[in-house]
């Protein structure tokens, strides 16, 4: 039997990850803890909480999280329980008037989670007691933070800043990092899939599929104009060089992101932003990729397209934002199939990890060394 420690490997030699990461539960608990709780790992996306006052409730991986903007307009993540006595605070989306209530005995924080009111606390009408002071009793905040509109959370607090963890992808795109304007309602949608989270993005990290399972895609988006990206930390995927929309018969082109080098004209990247973002960036819109796991067999992806300006949210553009959703939402169906696909085949008892091509799959090798260094990582930490 190969194990994780053959993934750390030269790709040559190496071999994926083994089949019990997918398949088995035990490996699906650990993988929570030493993966996605000791690092950035994505939620949900901010426009789920657009104004002052909105809430949104994340279940992360049986963790319950609440996403508040706040009244400067920031997002905030707390644990979604109670201090009293540890009710969950709020089960659906929404936007509040007033402070965050506990339906149970109507304790009330402010949107920075400070603990405000507790009702009849002492006895009838009195609102307060010795014994409990506000100022000790607030939510308990999770460490987040922003990027494209992609709310991460450390849970374990023990990773390094974001901006530290994700320097060098933050280099490379820092020509993209300006406002994004949500598309709206058809610019988003949910997939989902009976695999495993992993496998999603080993797909989405190498292009080599291209011509067999996106046959119109690649007659204008071939292989051969494709490069792989392989970061340091945390990030890979691939490019295109030959990015070049046409979203409507009349000559209108969406407004593109500004300044940007003359590279962008023609080029558009896909990341896979370590361990559970997809990424996409092209000079006229952006897309993100929430991968959310449901447990080892189902796998839920939040798509969320974003465009350049305001002007690109108005009518005249509708019918161009509903066809470029419309493209995505194609091509990321048809990868449902391979998938799906993959996770069936983890099942057979001798499959051994397979081989990657050292030319075309270096991206998706280097996600399964990421995974491997932290399930192993941990595991000696211990
Ligand atoms: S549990 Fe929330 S107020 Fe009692
Ligand atoms: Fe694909």
């Amino acid at each position: 039997m190969h194990s994780i420690k053959d993934v750390l490997q030269p790709i040559e030699q190496a071999r994926g990850l083994p089949s019990h990461l997918y398949v088995d539960d035990t490996a699906t608990a650990e993988e929570r803890e030493r993966v996605f709780f000791s690092t950035w790992s994505a939620i949900t996306h901010g426009k789920n909480a657009p104004d002052p006052g909105s809430v949104m409730p994340v279940d992360f991986l049986g963790m319950p999280l609440l996403v508040v903007r706040n009244k400067q307009g920031e997002i905030k993540v707390f644990e979604n329980v109670c201090r009293h006595r540890g009710m969950r605070l709020v089960d659906a989306p929404g936007k509040l008037k007033g402070p965050i209530t506990c339906p149970y005995h109507a304790w009330a924080y402010d949107l920075d989670g400070a603990l405000k009111a507790t009702p009849h606390v002492g006895g009838a009408n009195i609102h307060h007691h010795d014994n409990i002071d506000p100022s000790e009793m607030g939510l308990n905040e999770v460490r987040s933070h922003v990027w494209r509109d992609v709310v991460f959370v450390n849970i374990n607090e023990n990773a390094e800043p974001f901006e530290v963890v994700h320097q060098e992808l933050l280099a490379r795109w820092q020509e993209f990092d300006q406002p994004l304007y949500h598309g709206g309602d058809d610019s988003g949608f949910t997939l989902k899939l009976n695999s495993n989270w992993k496998l999603a993005i080993d797909n989405y990290c190498e292009s080599y599929h291209l011509p067999f399972v996106h046959p119109d895609l690649n007659t204008y988006s071939r292989l051969e104009d494709h490069y792989n990206i392989v970061g340091n930390s945390g990030f890979a995927g691939q490019g295109t060089l030959v990015y070049n929309p046409s979203l409507s018969d009349d000559g209108r082109s969406f407004p593109n992101f500004s300044g940007l080098d003359q590279k962008w004209d023609q080029a558009a990247e896909y990341i896979a932003l370590f361990p559970n973002v997809l990424l996409g960036v092209h000079r006229d819109h952006a897309f993100s990729i929430v991968i959310e796991p449901n447990g080892h067999g189902e796998t839920v992806e939040h798509i969320e397209i974003y465009y350049p300006t305001e002007d690109c949210l108005t009518a005249d553009y509708a019918d161009m934002r509903a066809k470029n959703a419309e493209l995505w939402h194609v091509v990321f169906e048809e990868d449902i199939g391979v998938v799906e696909g993959m996770y069936e085949g983890r099942k057979a008892k001798r499959y051994d990890g397979g081989k990657f091509s050292p030319v075309m799959e270096e991206p998706t090798y280097k996600f399964h060394y990421w995974i491997a260094e932290k399930m192993l990582a941990s595991e000696a930490a211990e």
